[in-house]
């Protein structure tokens, strides 16, 4: 019986690194944010070095210590100002959305240069961290305050695959974007409203355009650059982080749409953020 079991969990975790390894969010639902499952909690679904890695994210941000790197150019996002075909997906971690390989061969994947980044990163999937109320929701923090919204999207640097984007401190380039109240102003994330069609993890996918310009600001030179991990499970420390400086907004109905979403049958994912992680010495550098 175990034996059958492990088997089965062991060919679910190789098939999902050949095809997924690095979408930043996990796949699956054995692990998750509650005291039992969650990243502070001993479940060896987050391994030891998400406990004991000295460059984890996600981190608070203290814009008075944060350190003006006068050579970083704006980041430059290429491909994102069409609409494309995306696949939205439960995952039962994140609503997460796929398929931008799809978008076309070469330079129609959307992807970005620039902002002192190593060359080419492509954008492998974007993903949202929220909270159980609109006080909270957000990853990363400024001066200890959450946004109740924050968007990642998750590139790879080109000239690697999956697996070696990984074992490298700069493999993955994600960009986070933090998402304030607004219910006057709905716009960036309405074209996910007809996403949710299923609240159960992995029951249905929606496959449906989005224009990632949509959700990114328009100012892309004022960002915090820093080295951090994957604040999910592997907590592999191979992220460039960039935050951008400036706001997107999100309504609280839909809000309350993504807190419908399910980690399994009947359990609501009422937030999956990641706690705050120590900088260890890390310098937080910003440009513009
Ligand atoms: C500032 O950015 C440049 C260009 O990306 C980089 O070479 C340099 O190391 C950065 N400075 C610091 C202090 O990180
Ligand atoms: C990734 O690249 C490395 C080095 O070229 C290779 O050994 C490995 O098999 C590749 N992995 C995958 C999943 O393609
Ligand atoms: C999936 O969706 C169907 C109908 O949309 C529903 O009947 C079913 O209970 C859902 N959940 C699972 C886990 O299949
Ligand atoms: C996306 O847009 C293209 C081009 O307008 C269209 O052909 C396609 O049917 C759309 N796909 C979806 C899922 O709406
Ligand atoms: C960063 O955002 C703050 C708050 O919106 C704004 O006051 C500041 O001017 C922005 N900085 C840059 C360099 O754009
Ligand atoms: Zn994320």
């Amino acid at each position: 019986m175990f034996g059958s079991t492990f088997l089965v969990l062991w060919m679910f975790v190789l098939s999902i690194d050949q095809t997924d390894a690095s979408t930043a969010t996990g796949f699956g639902t054995e692990w998750g944010y509650t005291q039992k499952d969650g990243p502070n909690s001993k479940d060896p679904n987050w391994p030891e070095l998400c406990h004991s890695g000295k460059h984890q994210s996600p981190i608070n941000i203290d814009p008075s210590s944060v350190v003006k790197n006068e050579s970083f150019s704006s980041l430059v996002f290429t491909g994102y100002n069409h609409p494309g075909p995306v696949t939205i997906t439960n995952n039962g971690h994140s609503v997460t959305a796929t398929g931008f390989d799809k978008w076309g061969s070469g330079s129609l994947t959307p992807y970005i240069t620039g902002g002192g980044l190593y060359g080419k990163y492509n954008l492998i999937n974007f993903h949202l961290h929220w909270g159980e109320d609109n006080t909270l929701g957000s990853e990363h923090q400024l001066n200890f305050v959450p946004f109740p919204l924050e968007a990642h999207f998750v590139h790879q640097r080109a000239d690697l695959n999956a697996t070696q984007s990984l074992l490298v401190p700069d493999g993955l380039a994600v960009v986070a974007v933090w998402f304030i109240l607004d219910n006057r102003n709905p716009a960036p994330l309405k074209q996910l409203d007809d996403a949710y069609e299923s609240i159960d993890p992995f029951n249905t996918t929606v496959t449906l355009n989005v224009t990632l310009s949509d959700m990114i600001p328009a100012n892309t030179a004022a960002f915090y650059r820093y080295s951090g991990s994957l604040t999910t499970p592997g907590c592999n420390e191979a992220l460039v982080w960039s935050i951008m400086n400036h706001t997107m907004t999100v309504a609280n109905y839909q809000l309350k749409q993504l807190r419908q979403h399910n980690t399994e049958l009947n359990h609501k994912l009422k937030h999956n953020y990641r706690n705050l992680q120590e900088l260890n010495g890390r310098v937080v550098l910003r440009n513009g």
